[in-house]
């Protein structure tokens, strides 16, 4: 059985059979699509390194069927920087070494934009650290991730004047 879904990545749309009805959306992202920026960690939603936005909203694409999201848009890692310049959460994870081996990197920096997108986190570091909660890091980059959060939330504020 095949079966034809059209989802918008990174702002192109695309096309794909499915072999499998089952196949999740990170599965389809690393081994379809060469999209391999999205990480594969636990592959049962406890880790977040598999995090994308999801018409606008940050899930572990390890738990999403491909099929159930038929029309769906979709934004990963690989769709942030603009040309050679770094999303404004990518340059504050290099400016404040929020990361190590990088792992869990780019799941971090999903989640981040989610987070600020949402807009519930404010300036409160406490708030940051809960709401990036489902994003585990085995090197332990956490003080860095939650400056790093912060300082992009600010510029993108900014930003947005
Ligand atoms: Fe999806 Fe861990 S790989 S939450
Ligand atoms: Fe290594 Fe987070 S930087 S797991």
């Amino acid at each position: 059985m095949s079966l034809s879904i059209t989802l918008t990545i990174n702002g192109t749309p695309r096309t794909v059979e499915l072999d499998d009805p089952r196949v999740t959306l990170l599965d389809l992202l690393r081994e379809r699509l060469d999209l391999t920026g999205t990480k594969k960690g636990c592959d049962r939603g406890q880790c977040g390194a598999c995090t994308i936005l999801l018409d606008g909203r940050r899930v572990n694409s390890c738990l999403a069927l491909a099929l159930s999201h038929d029309g769906a848009e979709i934004l990963t890692i690989e769709g942030l920087a603009d040309g050679e310049a770094c999303h404004p959460i990518q340059a504050a994870f290099i400016a404040h070494d929020a990361f190590q081996c990088g792992f869990c990197t780019p799941g971090q920096i999903m989640s981040a934009l989610g987070l600020i997108q949402e807009g519930s986190a404010g300036d409160d570091p406490e708030r940051v650290r809960e709401g990036m909660s489902g994003n585990l890091c085995r090197c332990g980059a956490y003080r860095g991730i939650t400056e790093a959060v912060l300082e992009a939330q600010q510029r993108m504020s900014r930003d947005a004047r």
